[in-house]
């Protein structure tokens, strides 16, 4: 039963989003942040939403009220019971709870997958805005996780691992 007073949700990619997705990732906090291809071309969009990168599984983040596509959020893998996720909001669909909706909406499906004890999500220690929304959506930082590294423009920074236990 869909919440009535959500105002995004997710759905599955389709070989159309090709378009927006090409015109989301030429953002600089996308590139700054993600692992999307630098230059991103047209050819990376098509590829992503014919075969989703190899993610485990990709959603895009739609919101309701126009139905526009503002963001994309994958559990990249499932390895022992761990599901690791990660995303991006475009800039036209920022700072209006997409990000916290769209990461809520994914742990609460994992949750519901046989086997899967956890979620997580590895964060530049430097990525304020992408630490405030897995904390708004119940993660914590799982300081046995130190250690790795995550993308800052062209530099490399600590990763920071948060975690949402199931149970
Ligand atoms: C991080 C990102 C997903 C947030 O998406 P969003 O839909 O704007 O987030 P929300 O509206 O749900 O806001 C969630 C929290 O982040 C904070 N936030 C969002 N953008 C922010 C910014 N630019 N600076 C500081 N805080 C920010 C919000 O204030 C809110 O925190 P609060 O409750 O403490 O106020 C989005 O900015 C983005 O895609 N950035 C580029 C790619 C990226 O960083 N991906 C994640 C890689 S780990």
């Amino acid at each position: 039963m869909p919440d009535p007073a959500a105002t995004h949700r997710l759905r599955d990619l389709r070989t159309t989003d090709a378009d927006w997705v090409f015109a989301a990732c030429q953002d600089a906090e996308i590139q700054r942040w993600t692992l999307v291809p630098r230059p991103y071309l047209r050819t990376h969009a098509e590829s992503f939403v014919a075969d989703g990168a190899g993610d485990h599984r990709v959603w895009v983040v739609e919101r309701i009220a126009d139905m526009r596509a503002v963001g994309v959020i994958s559990v990249h893998s499932m390895t022992d019971g761990v599901a690791d996720i990660g995303y991006w909001i475009a800039p036209w669909g920022r700072r209006e709870g997409a990000g916290t909706t769209a990461v809520t909406m994914v742990r609460d499906e994992v949750a519901s997958w046989s086997d899967v004890r956890s979620a997580i999500a590895r964060i530049a220690s430097t990525n304020v805005a992408s630490q405030s929304t897995v904390r708004r959506a119940g993660f914590t930082v799982d300081s046995s996780c130190a250690g790795g590294s995550c993308p800052d423009g062209d530099q490399q920074v600590d990763a920071v691992t948060f975690r949402y236990v199931f149970g």
